[in-house]
């Protein structure tokens, strides 16, 4: 008898309904790289994972943004309006993250932000849930790193947007507490940066070590012009969050990077079994090595994959949302949680120092701080 109902149920076209997700990411554009180690990181989660969760199919819709909010922003609308997708999901900026919450919040359709890192995002919808970071996260711990380990004058370069301030603010706030000095604050633009006139301007105040925060994708020139300037030469050090010493762009950027410190989520020399299948099963469907951006996607994905088991399959918004608050599980990064208050993620930093092993270079984690929440989501209780 069971057996037949099961069989009635199944055949039933309710019971086959697909849950889309509609994934907007830069495949194109200055943020191109993040939009690739992303959509890497979905297709291998479904890859290993299968389409099919809680008795209903996953059906992810790729949309390129091209690098620009108003896409974003136009793409989730028609996405939600004529696709009716269950989650949205990507968003390789803040601008991008920060033009859906309305349109999250009024169709109640749950957001998973996979990129982006300014603190506020998650504040500006009830329906976004973050697998990411925040700069913050990062930038406090490489503050109290580089206020213990002599480094006392520094110049902080920043991306002059929403990630860049929160990083600035976060360690300013933080290395000054501890009795550092900033003997300059530079920003730059976030559009084709040169960074050669900011160099010249951060090696003329000789400080002890820059403190950057470039998006993902920017590391490479920035470490070539800082070379090129001599800054290396000069014995100024680099700290920051580890945006600049990212995984995708680290293997070409030449042995300057060597010794650069910086705090953050992932490591692609991320020493655990499930990192190490993690980055083996990347690495030979894709001919690049996963970065921190990767597992914001592959992250992601087990969040819905995850709520959609807790939920039996309803793929209403509202239901979603509830099943992802407090979710846990061990990401390749390590062990990672959402805050059920804030939605946003808890995840454990690590300080790191670019080495090479085997030839090859890596961020090396020595110093681990676990379970690490949005400072500046603190700050404000
Ligand atoms: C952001 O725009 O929030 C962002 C982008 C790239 C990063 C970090 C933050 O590496």
């Amino acid at each position: 008898m069971a057996a037949v109902i099961g069989m009635s149920v199944a055949g039933d076209a309710s019971a086959q309904e697909t849950v889309k997700v509609g994934l907007i990411v830069s495949m194109t554009g200055p943020q191109a790289s993040t939009g690739k180690q992303i959509k890497a990181a979905v297709d291998l989660y479904q890859k290993e994972h299968g389409n099919t969760v809680a008795g209903k199919k996953v059906e992810v819709i790729l949309r390129d943004s091209a690098s620009v909010p108003d896409n974003t922003k136009r793409i989730a609308q028609e996405l939600i309006v004529n696709e009716k997708v269950n989650v949205i999901a990507g968003f390789e900026v803040t601008p991008s993250a920060l033009a859906i919450a309305p349109l999250a919040t009024e169709a109640k359709v749950p957001a998973v932000v996979m990129a982006a890192g300014t603190s506020i995002i998650t504040e500006r919808s009830p329906y976004i849930v973050r697998t990411s970071f925040t700069l913050p996260q990062s930038s406090v711990i490489i503050a109290d790193w580089a206020a213990k380990n002599n480094i006392k004058k520094v110049v902080t370069l920043v991306s002059d947007y929403a990630p860049g301030a929160d990083a600035e603010k976060s360690f300013v706030d933080r290395f000054k507490a501890a009795g550092g000095e900033i003997a300059a604050a530079i920003k730059v633009p976030l559009a084709s940066p040169d960074f050669a006139p900011f160099l010249q301007r951060a090696a003329d105040a000789k400080p002890d070590a820059i403190f950057v925060f470039v998006p993902s994708g920017q590391g490479g020139t920035f470490m070539k012009q800082f070379t090129e300037r001599g800054l290396d030469k000069a014995g100024i050090r680099i700290i920051g969050p580890g945006d600049v010493t990212d995984d995708d762009l680290l293997p070409a950027m030449g042995d300057s990077v060597i010794g650069a410190v910086t705090a953050h989520l992932y490591s692609a020399d991320h020493d655990s079994a499930k990192n190490k299948a993690y980055v083996d099963a990347f690495q030979k469907a894709n001919n690049f090595r996963p970065n921190f951006m990767s597992v914001g996607g592959y992250d992601g994905m087990h969040l819905i994959y995850e709520a959609l088991k807790k939920t039996g399959g309803k793929a209403d918004g509202d239901s979603l949302i509830a099943a992802m608050k407090g979710l846990a599980w061990e990401s390749p990064r390590g062990p990672i949680s959402i805050d059920p208050e804030t939605r946003d993620i808890i995840q454990n930093i690590y300080i790191r120092k670019v080495e090479k092993k085997n030839g090859q270079l890596y961020n090396v984690e020595f110093a681990t701080f676990e379970n690490v929440k949005d400072p500046a989501k603190a700050a404000k209780k």
